[in-house]
């Protein structure tokens, strides 16, 4: 055998070790519960043929506790870089097989070295996270090691898109990183997050709570809102990855990509002259007008099982990549409450980082009133959402399609917050407040003094509504650009992006702003 020949046979062994993991028998049971393995994982994820490993073999230096006999070739994660659907992504993969996937100094050195390189190529990163937390044999250095990495998440933060996967138990350190990160996605009955796990908990507050309720796929993409989608299988969540990333540039000075659609642009939506009962009280659902006037009615909602009093999700429109935000009168009436406005103020921001449109449809009563919004902080909640239609500069389109009240009118992508096209059907009703409401506080005294209180209240309230609950005064006041009809919906919302492509608009500088968190 030459030279050449023995070195090559030795470097064939090497990666056979590398690709050995945590060895076969923790594969076999890694596998049990349906997950897949961290390389598995990968070729899933990227476009095939495309991954590009790096560090392969890194190990770890920690002595203590005899671990330096118990060292793996890449230290229980895989990086490097491939492609989604031809584009270039950055990516990490831990692999629970080895130590739990826990995080070492060495694995944390691999992890910011590629974000380092993601961040200067401009190009997304994805970590899928199956990590028991900090090393424990080696102390405070680990801990040192996801310092750094949330150092470089905060540094990427609105300048990459990075998204996180949630793919098994992920204790302790493993889950900040991820909520730092734009998208958290979750594998349901396989997944789990959480800060101190269900024994340390019993130790200390005598709850008993399972890893599922406190932590799992439902908890988080329900009651905590922590996770952005639940997904049914390893598989499923690394395909909705990529469906995501096809809505995304690379990064903040990219635009988003523009995909060739057959759906018609001056396509009429006639199903949506229908669509809003006749009776302000009765709910609708929103989703169907979305997917009625989106391209081939595809919809990729974020937060699905979360707040469902407001929706958001990414969507195209003559091909160009949008978030959609919209109240759901199916739920609450269509109120927004803290849960709401948290979620949409987010998905806003994300929205404007990365140049995306920003299309709201709104059907709002109000903030929803009641001691427990209050005492929990509505006003600063409410004031997030706020803040970030207030601040954002990509294009904005509003359509009011039916209740537009008060404050939560204003909140809504209103023009007095910068947005640029604002539409109306006839039915809507933008106001002060409710009829009803409105009625009761100006017209007390002559309501109680009346021979009828009954009657000379539905007459009042009849006025009222005649007076303002319609489009017409705020377009008098230019608030709303025009009245359109329904079915032309489609049409003019492409119109009203295809006008704002180039659109430049800009904040006064400063260090950051100081949103009420
Ligand atoms: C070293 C770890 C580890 C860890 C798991 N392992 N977690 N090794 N450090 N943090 C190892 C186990 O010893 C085991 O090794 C293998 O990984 C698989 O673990 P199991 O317990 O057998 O698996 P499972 O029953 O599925 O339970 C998974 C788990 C549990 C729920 C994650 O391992 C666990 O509770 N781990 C500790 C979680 C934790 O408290 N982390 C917090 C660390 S402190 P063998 O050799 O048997 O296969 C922290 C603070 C950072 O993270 C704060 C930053 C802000």
């Amino acid at each position: 055998m030459s030279v050449i020949q023995e070195k090559l046979k030795d470097l064939e062994k090497r990666n056979e070790l590398a690709m050995e993991g945590g060895g076969p028998i923790r594969r076999e049971k890694h596998k049990q519960g349906g997950r897949l393995t961290a390389r598995e994982r990968l070729d899933v994820l990227l476009d095939p043929g495309s991954f590009v490993e790096t560090d392969r073999f890194v190990t770890h230096r920690c002595t203590h506790f005899d671990m330096a006999s118990n060292k793996s070739p890449g230290d229980g994660v895989v990086t490097g870089y491939g492609r989604v659907n031809g584009k270039t992504v950055f990516v990490y993969s831990q692999d629970f097989t080895v130590l739990g996937g826990s995080m070492s100094r060495t694995q944390a050195n691999k992890i910011i070295k590629i974000m380092d390189m993601a961040i200067k190529a401009g190009a997304p990163i994805i970590g899928l996270n199956d990590s028991g937390g900090a090393r424990i044999q080696e102390g405070v250095e680990a801990l040192g090691g996801y310092a750094d990495i949330f150092i470089r998440n905060t540094m990427g933060s609105g300048v990459i898109p990075q998204i996180s996967a949630i793919m098994g138990p992920c204790a302790g350190g493993a889950v900040y990183s991820p909520s730092i990160t734009d998208f958290v996605f979750m594998v349901k009955d396989t997944s789990y997050m959480f800060v101190t796990g269900p024994d340390v908990i019993k130790a200390v507050t005598h709850e008993e709570v399972t890893k599922e309720q406190l932590g799992g796929a439902g908890t988080h993409g329900t009651k905590s809102g922590v996770s952005h989608f639940s997904c049914d299988s390893d598989k499923h969540c690394l395909l909705l990855i990529r469906e995501l990333l096809n809505f995304l540039p690379g990064n903040n000075v990219d635009d988003p990509p523009i995909l060739p659609t057959r759906d018609k642009p001056n396509r009429l939506c006639e199903s949506l002259e229908d669509l809003i009962p006749d009776s302000p009280k009765k709910p609708y659902d929103m989703l169907k007008l979305i997917k009625e006037i989106v391209d081939e009615g595809y919809f990729l909602e974020v937060h699905q099982g979360f707040a469902n009093n407001i929706i958001v999700g990414f969507a195209r429109f003559n091909g160009r990549s949008v978030g959609i935000v919209a109240n759901q009168p199916q739920v609450l009436a269509g109120c927004l409450n803290i849960e709401a406005s948290r979620k949409a103020a987010r998905f806003i921001r994300f929205c404007d980082a990365f140049n995306i449109p920003i299309v709201t449809l709104v059907d709002v009563p109000g903030f929803l009133p009641g001691t427990d919004q209050e005492y929990n902080g509505i006003i600063t909640h409410g004031a997030k959402l706020l803040y970030a239609y207030a601040e954002a500069t990509v294009p904005k389109v509003t359509l009011i399609t039916r209740k537009a009240y008060g404050g939560a009118y204003i909140v809504m992508g209103s023009k007095l917050l910068r947005s640029d096209v604002n539409l109306a059907y006839p039915c809507a009703e933008i106001a002060v407040m409710g009829a009803d409401g409105a009625v009761n506080i100006i017209f007390r005294d002559k309501i109680t003094k009346a021979s009828d209180p009954v009657k000379e209240r539905q007459k009042l309230t009849k006025e009222y509504e005649e007076k303002f609950s319609n489009p017409y005064i705020s377009a008098e006041l230019g608030y709303t650009d025009e009245v359109i009809e329904p079915s032309q919906t489609r049409f003019r919302i492409i119109e009203a992006l295809e006008m704002l492509k180039n659109k430049k608009d800009y904040n006064p500088p400063k260090k950051h702003g100081n949103i009420p968190l």
